[in-house]
């Protein structure tokens, strides 16, 4: 039975291309510095972001939390979106392990958090209160529809953060679609923050792993809390493999998900029964929701699966769609018979 499993970027597998970088990559011990591929996959991510330094991580939660303590110091503050994927989905790592607190201004529905938010939550010197330390960014903001958040918003943060001596961690799990929805060069997109970590493991379709960029010192403190944290990892060459890989092939494909979203979006748009909003959709990652009063989206889900649709349900009514590579035009048009299909059934 054909299976179309759109519930995220997460689950794209390695071409057969990248699994044959992967099996002759060069490898010897990182956790002595001394994998030539991780090196050289650390000096390309460096140098495509503009950033002094890079270092390999296991996940881009790991990537966060490393970030997060390496700015840090127990009992100090950071400020994120209460929507955002640190917040919501990474355990509450930065005040489990770290005890980091973190202060929530809202999202707005483009991903942003309004700066006069942001800046009325820095906490004044007073000794009842935590240090504020960090900004947290998203970009794209998985929750708010795969939001590309610009350059100008990203570099005005950065100002407001000079302005109060505060460090910016930006997280880019999907930063690289976000440069190519919005055209512009990553280095742009990526120039004012003080860190910054991308996945290889999303739409860029290596099996593992993420990268974390920022100054040489910032880069070497934060190889100390990997290694912490559990994150030393030995001939991990042959995964740097698929992170070179990927930053070599896979980043200007990145357009077809975009484009295959926005054909999926529209068609869902003219199936009575669901409910898209089709000006949010700018990247691959799109929610719908479900207008009907018999059945909740979990029993929809359920009832998609069997027909060989998988969505991601993330409320009672709404479930997410994500393209990625290894789904085409043929998916999509299948996605939309069934989707028609589904709905027609339930609405009966
Ligand atoms: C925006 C964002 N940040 C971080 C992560 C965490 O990445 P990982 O699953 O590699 O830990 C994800 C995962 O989906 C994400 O969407």
């Amino acid at each position: 039975m054909k299976i179309v499993d759109l519930r995220s970027d997460t689950l794209t597998m390695p071409s057969d291309a990248m699994r044959e970088a992967m099996f002759k990559a060069e490898l010897g011990d990182d956790v002595f510095g001394e994998d030539p591929t991780t090196n050289r996959l650390e000096e390309i991510a460096a140098n495509k972001m503009g950033h002094e330094a890079a270092l390999f991580v296991p996940s881009g939660t790991m990537g966060n939390l490393i970030c997060v303590l390496t700015h840090c110091k127990r009992g100090e503050e950071v400020i994120l979106g209460n929507l955002s994927h640190t917040f919501l989905y990474e355990g509450g790592g930065m005040s489990a392990l770290g005890g980091v607190h973190p202060y929530t201004v809202a999202n707005r529905s483009d991903g942003t958090m309004a700066l006069e938010e942001i800046e009325s939550a820095i906490r004044g010197n007073n000794v009842h209160y935590p240090k504020t330390s960090l900004i947290c960014l998203e970009n794209t903001h998985n929750r708010c529809s795969g939001a590309p958040l610009t350059v100008e918003y990203t570099d005005q943060v950065c100002v407001l953060a000079k302005r109060y001596s505060l460090s910016v961690h930006l997280d880019g799990a999907r930063i690289f679609n976000a440069a190519v929805a919005l055209g512009v060069d990553i280095k742009e997109l990526v120039k004012e923050v003080d860190s910054l970590s991308f996945c290889f493991s999303k739409g860029l379709s290596a099996p593992v792993g993420s990268v974390i960029c920022g100054k040489r010192s910032f880069v070497e403190n934060a190889r100390r809390i990997r290694k912490v944290l559990g994150g030393g990892m030995r001939q991990c060459g042959v995964l740097a493999a698929a992170g070179i890989f990927a930053l070599e092939h896979m980043v200007d494909r990145l357009e077809e998900d975009h484009i295959n979203a926005s054909i999926l979006a529209e068609g869902i748009s003219k199936i009575p029964g669901l409910k898209i909003e089709l000006s949010r959709l700018k990247t691959n990652i799109m929610y719908v929701d479900l207008e009907s009063s018999k059945m909740g989206a979990d029993e929809f889900g359920k009832k998609l699966s069997k027909m060989g649709i998988k969505v991601l349900t993330t409320g009672p009514k709404r479930f997410r769609m994500v393209t990625h590579y290894g789904i085409d035009e043929d998916d999509i048009e299948f996605t939309l018979q069934t989707l028609k299909e589904a709905v027609r059934d339930i609405m009966k």
